[in-house]
């Protein structure tokens, strides 16, 4: 068989924020550059983002005090130069969208409009009602569009090709017909995603493999904090779909079975506008003292009906829809049921403030970066605040892309080959023609069971063990899958089997760096060791894999600055 060798100067994989807005800059400076994706790119994740994209520019507010809410959001364990390089050009990058062509909603005298989100000293998030990732979305994707980027839709990459410390291209093939292709290219940016669906209950895409995270780490290259994954505190009762901290950004209440206002016990001053991770926190706890509601107990109350039908129409609208959708509960007369729900990935990744991806603590890998939530840059530390990650996406991801405007001057092309997509070829192969007995939704249920479980917003030793022997096991047991369609067309479960071996190793990731982690730390808590330990563990985890699939770690450490470590409180 015969593999199509193309060849630009960069290549993205992904069309969310991040790639496109990598991509845009890139064509717009006059290189050839392709966007490899494996959903249409206005299907991309970064346009399930619903509240808002933070940017310190009214007068009560500034760029010092985003950045302190951020590195204390993070429980300090965001590097202190990222987070200072992303709040300072947070108010630009607002403008650049505006300018592009983002419908901010506005406030009466017709500046941009911002709400209050978590965490946050002063009312920070720009937003397009409740809709403000797809409204950023369709812009940077129009935009790209509109200088001539290439983007191969429905493509799924599959590797990386990576020899002697340089990325120099990607295989990937096309969903629809399975072509097999090589992106031979002088740099490649991963801007793939997170990982949350490794979760039973999660808000993400179908789409959120974890795909780039795996691909990077089965070369022996690190992940960077993969044990902070982030619960969001408001996701749909039964199927974690989001419902945005715009709604308690705009004053919605949270209620238990007795009919509190509990988020006055865990966060007297900020209440229900707490962190997510106290507050999601503070959610399952009612839960599991038996203070929940609905028919399985299993949820809290979520009460907008005060603020009124005008607002929850005007700035709301999406939520009401949905939650009248999946629950039949119309939130301007009634309050609705909501749990903590998986949502963000803290790690991924490791780059520089540059973009530039790590192959250790102290070298880089020539030719390859990432952006977005698949990157660990790191501004979010242990714990994200909500609407920095829309921020973080668009903001990095054009700056990632102006890098590499610089770079692939001086890169040299090294030339691909069909050898290339070896590996590629194999996994497919084997995908293909083993005739075990096991199927992959089965498998991907147990895992997802299991994460929620043992490795969730609450974890301990013991149960992280359980998770650690039971995604080995799953890894056994995937050995001896069996794929029913043999097709070549739109073999979407051959497709689900590729993206399953990836959420089983990053899995692996998450369950082993928490284990190693003996402290509680914004999203990891560990009812075992309940306090921050700075003197141990004020530490960025970096594992690797080895060719046998065992995960060890290493640490790097965090970038501290003038916000001087505190205890976190709300
Ligand atoms: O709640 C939300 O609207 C989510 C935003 C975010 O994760 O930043």
């Amino acid at each position: 068989m015969s593999i199509p060798i193309y060849t630009y100067d960069a290549i993205i994989v992904g069309a969310g924020l991040a790639g496109c807005a990598a991509a845009r800059e890139l064509q717009n400076a006059g290189k050839k550059v392709a966007v490899i994706t494996k959903v249409h790119p206005l299907r991309s994740h970064s346009g399930a983002a619903q509240g808002g994209i933070n940017a310190a520019f009214s007068d009560e507010d500034s760029v010092e005090l985003h950045e302190f809410d951020t590195v204390k959001g993070s429980d300090y364990l965001a590097d202190q130069d990222a987070v200072e390089f992303m709040c300072k050009n947070a108010p630009e990058t607002i403008r650049w969208a505006e300018r592009m062509g983002a419908a901010f909603s506005r406030k009466p005298d017709g500046k941009i409009a911002q709400r209050p989100f978590g965490g946050q000293s002063s009312p920070r998030a720009c937003f397009a009602k409740d809709r403000t990732g797809l409204t950023l979305l369709q812009t940077v994707y129009e935009q790209a569009y509109r200088v001539g980027v290439k983007f191969w839709d429905e493509w799924y990459a599959a590797d990386i090709i990576y020899k002697d410390g340089k990325v120099s291209g990607v295989v990937a093939f096309n969903i629809r017909d399975m072509q097999l292709a090589i992106f031979n290219a002088k740099a490649v940016m991963f801007a793939t995603g997170g990982y949350a669906r490794a979760y039973k209950i999660n808000s993400n895409a179908h789409a959120n493999t974890g795909d780039g995270l795996s691909i990077v780490a089965r070369h022996g290259l690190p992940l960077e904090d993969m044990e902070f994954v982030q619960f969001h505190p408001s996701g749909l009762s039964g199927n974690g779909v989001l419902i945005s901290e715009a709604a308690r950004g705009e004053g919605g209440r949270l209620y238990n079975s007795k009919g509190e206002r509990f988020m006055e016990k865990y966060a007297p001053n900020a209440l229900e506008l707490a962190s997510r991770d106290v507050v999601a926190r503070a959610i399952l706890n009612e839960i599991r003292e038996g203070r929940g509601v609905g028919p399985r107990k299993d949820a809290v109350y979520l009460d907008v009906t005060h603020l009124g039908k005008e607002l929850i129409m005007n700035k709301l609208p999406e939520l009401r829809e949905l939650a009248m959708t999946f629950l039949g509960l119309d939130m301007i007369k009634e309050p609705i049921l909501i749990s903590a729900t998986a949502h963000y990935s803290m790690g991924g990744i490791p780059v520089d403030i540059d973009g530039h991806a790590r192959k250790n603590n102290e070298e880089f890998i020539e030719g390859f970066y990432a952006a977005g939530e698949c990157s660990c840059v790191s501004v979010h530390g242990a714990n994200r605040l909500g609407a920095n990650s829309v921020l973080e996406a668009l903001l990095f991801g054009r700056f990632v892309g102006k890098t590499m405007v610089k770079d692939v001057e001086s890169i040299e092309l090294r030339e691909a080959s069909e050898e290339d997509a070896t590996t590629a070829l194999k996994e497919i192969e084997f995908l293909l023609n083993n005739n075990g007995n096991e199927s992959v939704p089965a498998l991907r249920e147990e895992l997802q069971q299991c994460m929620s479980a043992n490795a969730g917003a609450f974890r301990s030793k013991e149960t992280l063990q359980i998770a650690i022997d039971t995604v080995k096991e799953l890894r056994k047991r995937f050995k001896n899958v069996r794929i029913k369609d043999k097709s070549k067309v739109f073999n979407t479960e051959l497709q689900e089997a590729l993206e399953f071996g990836h959420m089983l190793d990053y899995s692996l990731f998450i369950v082993e760096s928490a284990i190693a982690r003996e402290e509680s730390r914004g999203a990891h808590y560990r009812e075992d060791f309940e306090k921050r330990d700075d003197e141990n563990f004020l530490k960025h985890t970096m594992a690797y894999m080895d060719k046998n699939g065992n995960i060890s770690l290493d640490y790097m450490d965090v970038v501290l600055g003038k916000h001087e470590l505190k205890e976190r409180n709300y």
